[in-house]
């Protein structure tokens, strides 16, 4: 079991937004999940954030007694748990449970109570799976969405059979969250605002001394490899990264935009063929996550190129082989999206509604920036 970092608690908006190259790609409106605006603006305050290891495990021990003095009269042992993960095979998300699964049971689940499954990203058999876990009677469902469209019609089946229910990365929309509250649900989101690790991705562009424009000709050329269009964490990473370096004033030109899925071989295809294209017109490859700067990486050095000189490269996670890169230079930099944080209070969450303490709607986090600065104290942290 792993540390926990800070918690932030964030409120609710809607937003329409643009993504791909600008004009000359298609435009999404899309209803915007529960998040704050201030985790985006303010995520420079986050910076000074890095995990101090000592701190972290106080941090960590000390919500596991307060979550284990919570539980009172509850026995956990004898609670059973209902995990349901988009896909297995996704690198952030294998961490996430992971670390759920050994926090639950640091809490007193016993191992054979907490169930796992895979949705294999298919919202049809991860619905089944749900519908399994309310026939077996269990006391709480963590549910990681496969479409996060699909949240009314999840809600819905586990609350009408009065299973307290805490959804985990993959944020419902705004109307969905406001029902729960409306509605007095047993129903909490866990998460990050995405709109803060964009912003950061940005920001670590426009620390560097020549601010991403390498060739010098005034202006910020680069490529967006998305993640799952659906996944709202893709859609703001694409807008934010590139809103903070238009915010700050500089010129930015966008030369190919695409879809990536969240996948290392799926990126690293498309950014072979980018590359191809575009040479070295490329400056910066921002990636939604860290898995597809692997695969952006595997092209660059392809393509003869090196990250530093030739290109920036960022993503977003802080997997452990990302930020083995970002310190010895070949991704430019990374965003820490707190996996134990974030299991640790999906949890806590649990046990709360178990305990009849209950919880707020929206339980939010906060991303940190890693760069070669702190990339040591993430590493360790990160154990
Ligand atoms: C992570 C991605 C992951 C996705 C799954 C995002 O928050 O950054 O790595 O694939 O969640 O929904």
């Amino acid at each position: 079991m792993k540390k926990a970092l800070s918690l932030l608690t964030v409120s609710a908006m809607a937003v329409s937004m643009l993504t791909g190259c600008g004009s000359s790609n298609t435009t999404a409106t899309t209803a915007a999940p529960a998040a704050t605006e201030a985790a985006a603006t303010e995520a420079a305050a986050t910076e000074a954030a890095a995990p101090a290891e000592t701190t972290a495990a106080t941090e960590a021990a000390a919500a596991a007694t307060e979550a284990a003095a919570a539980t009172g009269d509850v026995d956990l042992s004898d609670k059973k748990v209902g995990v349901c993960i988009y896909q297995f095979s996704d690198n952030f998300m294998t961490l996430f449970r992971n670390e759920l699964q050994s926090y639950l049971e640091s809490l007193g689940f016993k191992a054979e109570n907490i169930s796992i499954v895979d949705g294999a990203n298919d919202q049809a058999t991860q619905t089944n799976q749900i519908q399994n876990f309310i026939t077996s009677g269990v006391d709480v469902l963590i549910i990681n969405p496969v479409n996060s469209s699909s949240a009314a019609t999840i809600t819905d089946m586990v609350t009408e059979a009065n299973i307290p229910l805490v959804y985990i990365n993959r944020e419902p929309d705004a109307q969905e969250e406001e029902r729960w509250k409306a509605d007095n649900m047993n129903v909490t989101y866990v998460g990050c605002d995405a709109r803060q690790s964009g912003t950061m991705q940005g920001e670590i562009v426009l620390d560097l001394e020549n601010k991403g424009d390498i060739n010098g000709d005034g202006k910020v050329s680069y490529i967006m490899i998305e993640g799952d269009p659906e996944n709202v964490d893709a859609q703001y990473r694409t807008e934010f990264s590139v809103k903070a370096l238009t915010d700050a004033g500089v010129e930015v030109e966008c030369l190919d935009d695409q879809v990536g899925n969240w996948d290392q071989a799926q990126a690293q295809s498309l950014v072979a063929n980018s590359l191809a294209q575009h040479g070295k017109d490329i400056e910066v490859v921002f990636c939604n996550n860290d898995a597809m700067a692997l695969g952006a990486l595997q092209a660059i050095e392809a393509a003869g190129e090196t990250v530093g000189t030739d290109v920036y490269l960022l993503g977003v996670d802080a997997l452990q082989e990302a930020c083995d890169n970002v310190k010895s230079g070949k991704q430019t930099g990374t965003v820490f999206n707190d996996h134990i944080s974030q299991s640790h209070s999906a949890a806590d969450a649990a046990v709360k509604y178990l305990t009849g303490e209950g919880n707020d709607h929206y339980i939010g986090c906060d991303y940190v920036k890693v760069t070669t600065a702190n990339v040591d104290d993430i590493l360790a942290s990160l154990g």
